[in-house]
């Protein structure tokens, strides 16, 4: 059965952490370096979930809080690509969102506007398109920034 659980701590080289950070390498279209993923504080500033099937990582959810906004901001959200089209990147958003509703009202994402699976997920989970960046991505590649109210 599929497990959702948030990770408190990822020590460089731990198992989590090379899983984590091999899956954002193969298959997040912008990948951060392993000292990006080392330096994270998952104590206070950023919250990260999994999703695990007999240990397997299935896929990864990274936010930042903004405390002072009562704002989720979405940096990553992976699912392995043999594993998509099953709905579990919805399931693994919306279960991280509701675990931090006690601290956060809105949740704000920046996604390229040729990415119509991620485009079309955040649409069914109540996200709206507030504005487009234009050449957000290294890339060159637009932006919609979306933005959910939660409660
Ligand atoms: C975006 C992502 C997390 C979606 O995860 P997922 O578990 O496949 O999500 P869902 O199953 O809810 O499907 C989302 C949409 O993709 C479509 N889809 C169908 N088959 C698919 C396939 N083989 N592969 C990917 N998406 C597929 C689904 O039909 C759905 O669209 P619909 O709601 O219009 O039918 C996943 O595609 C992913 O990890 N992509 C790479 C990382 C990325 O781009 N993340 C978002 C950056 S902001």
């Amino acid at each position: 059965m599929d497990q959702i659980r948030r990770i408190k701590s990822l020590k460089v080289e731990s198992q989590i952490f090379n899983q984590i950070t091999s899956m954002d390498r193969t298959e997040f279209p912008q990948p951060w370096s392993e000292r990006d993923w080392g330096d994270l504080d998952l104590k206070e500033r950023y919250q990260l979930f999994v999703l695990e099937e007999k240990g397997e990582l299935v896929g990864s959810a990274l936010f930042e809080i903004n405390t002072w906004d009562k704002q989720a901001h979405l940096l990553k959200l992976t699912i392995s690509s043999v594993f998509r089209g099953k709905s579990l990147g919805r399931t693994l958003l919306a279960a991280s969102l509701y675990s931090m509703l006690a601290t956060i009202e809105t949740c704000y994402l920046e996604v390229s506007v040729s990415n119509p699976y991620a485009v079309s997920l955040y649409k069914k989970m109540g996200f709206a398109v507030l504005n487009t960046k234009k050449k957000f991505y290294s890339n060159g590649e637009d932006a919609y920034a979306m933005q959910a109210i939660l409660n």
